[in-house]
């Protein structure tokens, strides 16, 4: 898709129901993320998010997917030594039908990334905001506005890639960085508050459906839209989200940085 310049509408998902509606609606790739944590499992970060509790819930979604690629996080400390790594990736590929995993972190996961890959596990590296850092760097904010740290990003993404990741997720990153980085790789590159100018768009299901608010007490990150608003019913506001990113109509300037 990225070398036919289609983009990619990726969005997280947790259930049955919603698997079906998602893969019905057109949706490229579905991601367990470790945001269950949160708009699931009700915590304020994802740091407590088991490999049990991604398996489980991809058990959930993988047989109702028909067309959607289907993707698992890592969660945190799941990957710490290479053998941790590769059992939580056999856990979530056997035990769960992912068809790859995802983990945050640059260059220090490179051993980590190329440990998977060369064994078959096709991994998607996530830079850019970690939310698995939450408890060493204590607030979630943009990452990459300065040029040194933007450098280090764009050397990370190099670096991931070379050792094996398929797909580069970047998280509240300037715009120009993910077009910098983007047009560095030779892998698809999707964002979340990244800007438009990647191979594709992921967000949270509970976000594009006005879900978030409850739990967040209202804070809702800048590059998130709900787009409940406007539409009949679920599966409607679906198909509005993966219109909006194959047209390109999202994100729109108000929703980068
Ligand atoms: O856990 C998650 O849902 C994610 C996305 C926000 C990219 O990592």
């Amino acid at each position: 898709m990225r070398a036919a310049g289609e983009k990619i509408a990726c969005l997280t998902c947790y259930d049955a129901s919603f698997a079906l509606i998602e893969d019905r609606a057109g949706v490229d790739l579905v991601l367990i993320g470790d945001s269950l944590g949160m708009v699931i499992q009700g915590r304020t970060t994802t740091t407590a998010v088991t490999v049990a509790d991604i398996e489980y819930h991809s058990r959930c979604v993988a047989p109702y997917l028909q067309r959607a690629f289907l993707v698992a996080d890592l969660p945190f400390l799941s990957f710490a030594t290479r053998e941790r790594a590769l059992d939580a990736s056999q856990r979530l590929m056997q035990g769960g039908g992912a068809k790859m995993v995802k983990l945050e972190g640059g260059r220090e996961q490179a051993d980590i990334v190329e440990y998977l890959s060369v064994r078959g596990v096709p991994v998607c590296a996530h830079l850019g905001l970690q939310p698995q850092l939450i408890h060493k760097v204590g607030a979630f904010k943009v990452q990459g506005r300065e040029e040194a740290q933007a450098e280090a990003m764009v050397h990370d993404a190099r670096v991931l890639e070379d050792a094996g990741a398929d797909l580069l997720l970047l998280e509240c990153v300037p715009s120009a960085l993910a077009k910098r980085i983007t047009d560095a790789a030779q892998v698809p590159v999707i964002g979340i508050g990244a800007g438009p100018d990647v191979s594709g768009q992921i967000l949270v299901l509970h976000d594009i459906l006005g879900i978030s608010p409850a739990l967040s007490h209202g804070r809702i990150p800048r590059f998130v839209k709900n787009f409940l608003k406007g539409a009949d019913d679920i599966e409607a506001a679906i198909r509005a989200y993966v219109a909006a990113v194959k047209s390109g109509a999202y994100p729109a300037p108000e929703h980068c940085f």
